[in-house]
């Protein structure tokens, strides 16, 4: 499974990827307006610092100028990748693009059929949003694995990019699924790694360790 952070702050971009753990990073405008930035700029800047994919959304609602908004975007870097809304414009976008041999990563996803629609029209990554839906009382995890099986099915190669995660659990649950991908937030990466029993267990090793008067050096 490939991580990616959902984030445009690039000093915490440029620490988390120097871990190696990153394979790429998503943006939003929510996540661009945070940073305050000129988007452009701002994406530039993590394609500079991460070498994977890095998705840049368009701002655009209908296909025309959702088209011209990215390939503006695409010429940034050869590893961004145009975002755009599960609309009927940005399926119509979303073909153009697969046609040109852009990457896509289309957004907002909260049903399979959208994402049935995404994979038909050529999309690279469908972006189902867990937590949002979570947060309405569904469980987005159901949908993870209805898209899992619809993809299978059809043998899609739209890879399915598990967004809008809020914890570990997650990324765990989204991981036993099968999707290819999952987008974090910063905070929850240090979650991914971090436990309790880890940090008791050191701390026991270390004290016996240093009883010992040794040292491996
Ligand atoms: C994904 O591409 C989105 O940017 C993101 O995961 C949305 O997450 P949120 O629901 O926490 O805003």
């Amino acid at each position: 499974m490939q991580i990616f952070l959902d984030s445009t702050d690039t000093k915490v971009i440029a620490d988390l990827a120097s871990t190696g753990l990153v394979d790429g990073v998503t943006t939003n405008p929510t996540l661009i307006a945070k940073s305050g930035r000129p988007m452009l700029e701002v994406i530039a800047e993590i394609c500079d610092l991460v070498p994977g994919p890095i998705s840049a959304e368009v701002a655009a609602t209908t296909a025309d100028a959702m088209i011209a908004e990215g390939k503006k975007l695409a010429a940034i870097a050869p590893n961004v990748v145009v975002k755009i809304p599960l609309t009927r414009d940005g399926l119509i976008a979303c073909a153009a693009f697969a046609d040109e041999e852009i990457k896509t990563n289309v957004t907002l996803c909260f049903s399979a059929t959208q994402a049935l629609l995404a994979a038909k029209v050529g999309a690279t990554y469908i972006s189902p949003f867990i937590g949002r839906l979570d947060d309405y009382g569904f469980d987005g995890m159901d949908l993870i694995r209805d898209i899992r099986a619809i993809y299978d099915n059809y043998g899609y190669e739209t890879e399915i990019l598990a967004a809008s995660v809020r914890h570990a659990a997650h990324v765990k649950e989204a991981a036993i699924i099968g999707a290819d991908v999952v987008t974090i937030p910063p905070a929850v990466f240090a979650e991914l790694y971090k436990h309790p029993l880890t940090d008791k267990g050191l701390e026991q090793f270390l004290k016996d360790w240093a009883s010992t008067g040794q040292s491996i050096l």
